[in-house]
């Protein structure tokens, strides 16, 4: 790839994004006739698995013309290009496709640091190429994939990105939450009171005035990672935004509210979330793997009373479940980027936090600075308990559950890594701390369907540091391992002649 390359580009804009994945080989365009009643999930559930090329559907079954819409799937799944494991995460944060995990977090973490950028509001953009409204609007009629056999419903909203705004005006909140196709012109999705969506929902609903939204699919893929992303109440995603890809967002005024969108985006719902009428939701498979047949929930209706779109435009969807899908490279990572962002601010000796995808979004494993720890002259239990207040208590720790403390020795991206450093530097009991103030997302299987605890269900810092390593300079043991056990002459013939022995090249 040529170095002169402008990474952001693909950051600032999917279709830019879907061209360099292309180029990548790491974008497969499907011709043939899919099923969106399942079959065109079950691909895309097994590119997750397989870690293959992102799937682009053209020719869904009962789509009509250039209209709604083509479907592309698995758009942030893992990629199998050699190098490129993280391609898609690193392509839509600005970065070349072959960045490492700790590559990715410094620069998520980075732009906290940047002056916020605002979009720039402009006349038109290609969102506004079609326009429909009212009773041009049937949902029902559109190829929406169904995700999964046990889904209570058909998602069209896996991968789009909310946008609200408090009604006076001075917080607007881009996110993701999912919704399914409800009737003609109306979705039905959860707004969980806690996230940011649902305190402005409360605001609204205070008012007694349903909320205005604009519901955003194929935003820039910056601005889909930062609409997973929690960061602190009050503060908008879209000038952060600005900030990661080197300038503002192009932004177009909504057709039905003042609400400003991305320029760009491929498909825009407009319409206003009911504050007093709901219909069941769901279940739908979740993150973490598992789904509950037949439990539906009671949730906000969102009337649709507007929709513009580009020509021939493209809905990315998420296969939610077993690892790795978006809930893992989106949200995760940008959950480790703010934990680490909230461990500076505070001032503790951390330099790098990673969720490992395997975890399904449960586990953080914390890099500590060892240098900057020995100055603070501490032990592990005080550290500990420290840090557990400051990252289980925060807004990204109310997702998280089990936290890891691992030295520098340690890649928190390797799950190896973490593995053998927990199973031989963690005493049960003696390097476990435990903390049951700070409740729990609900989501959690053991949350919602296991042993009701008389409190909350506790968290829990892993030290998977041994003591010595809180207060000796130097640390006392050497390591089992072709690096470890070899001087390095000894490393740089074997290396050297790897071939010569008759060995593959590795
Ligand atoms: C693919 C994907 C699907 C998500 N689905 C939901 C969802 O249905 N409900 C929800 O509350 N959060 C969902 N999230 C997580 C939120 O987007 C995330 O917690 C974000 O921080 C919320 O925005 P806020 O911090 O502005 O409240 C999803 C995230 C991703 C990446």
């Amino acid at each position: 790839m040529a170095s002169s390359q402008n990474y952001s580009e693909a950051a600032g804009d999917l279709r830019q994004f879907l061209k360099e994945l292309d180029d990548e080989n790491d974008l497969l365009v499907i011709k043939s006739e899919v099923d969106p009643e399942m079959e065109l999930a079950a691909i895309t559930r097994r590119v997750y698995e397989t870690e293959d090329k992102a799937p682009l559907f053209e020719n869904i079954t009962g789509r009509v013309g250039n209209g709604l819409f083509r479907v592309l799937g698995a758009p942030v799944g893992l990629s199998r290009v050699p190098g490129q494991r993280l391609g898609r995460i690193a392509k839509s944060l600005g970065l070349p496709s072959t960045a490492t995990g700790k590559e990715i977090i410094a620069k998520i973490n980075d732009a906290k640091h940047l002056k916020p950028l605002p979009p720039n509001e402009v006349a038109s953009g290609p969102v506004k190429e079609h326009k429909i409204f009212g009773d041009e609007i049937d949902l029902t009629t559109l190829p929406t994939p169904r995700l999964h056999q046990h889904d209570g419903g058909k998602f069209i909203q896996t991968f789009g990105m909310y946008i609200v705004q408090r009604p006076n005006g001075t917080w607007t909140n881009w996110s993701i939450t999912r919704a399914m196709v409800h009737g003609k012109q109306t979705l039905v999705g959860p707004i969980i009171p806690k996230q940011d969506i649902g305190v402005i929902y409360q605001e609204w609903k205070d008012l007694g005035k349903d909320m205005p939204f604009a519901l955003c699919f194929g935003v820039p893929p910056a601005a889909i990672m930062v609409g997973g992303m929690p960061i602190p109440k009050g503060e908008d995603e879209a000038g952060y935004i600005g900030a990661l890809v080197g300038k503002p967002l192009d932004a177009v005024k909504c057709e039905t509210s003042d609400l400003l969108v991305p320029a760009n985006a491929e498909i825009v719902m407009e319409g206003f979330a009911s504050i007093s009428e709901t219909a069941p939701e769901g279940p739908m498979m979740e993150y973490h793997g598992l789904v509950y047949p037949g439990r539906s929930k009671e949730c906000p209706l969102f009337k649709v009373n507007a929709i513009t779109y580009r020509e021939d435009p493209i809905l990315p969807i998420c296969i939610t479940g077993r690892a790795t899908e978006e809930s893992h490279t989106v949200w995760a990572v940008m959950i480790a980027a703010e934990v680490l962002n909230i461990c500076q601010n505070a001032g503790l000796p951390i330099q790098m936090v990673w969720c490992p995808f395997e975890s399904h979004a449960h586990w953080l494993a914390i890099q500590v600075n060892r240098q900057e720890l020995l100055k603070l002259k501490t032990n592990m239990q005080d550290f500990c308990v420290k840090l557990g207040h400051i990252v289980l208590g925060s807004k990204p720790g109310w997702y998280i559950p089990k936290v890891f403390l691992v030295g520098e020795d340690i890649d928190p991206t390797d799950l190896r890594d973490l593995l053998w450093a927990e199973a031989t530097r963690c005493e049960p009991g003696t390097s476990e701390f435990l903390f049951d103030e700070y409740g729990n997302i609900p989501l959690i299987p053991y949350v919602a369907h296991g042993t009701k605890p008389v409190r909350n269900n506790k968290k829990v810092v892993r030290c998977c540091m041994l003591p010595c390593e809180f207060v000796d300079e130097e640390l006392p043991w050497k390591v089992g391992s072709f690096k470890g056990s070899y001087p390095p002459d000894v490393q740089r013939k074997v290396e050297r002649d790897w071939e010569k022995y008759g060995f593959d090249a590795l």
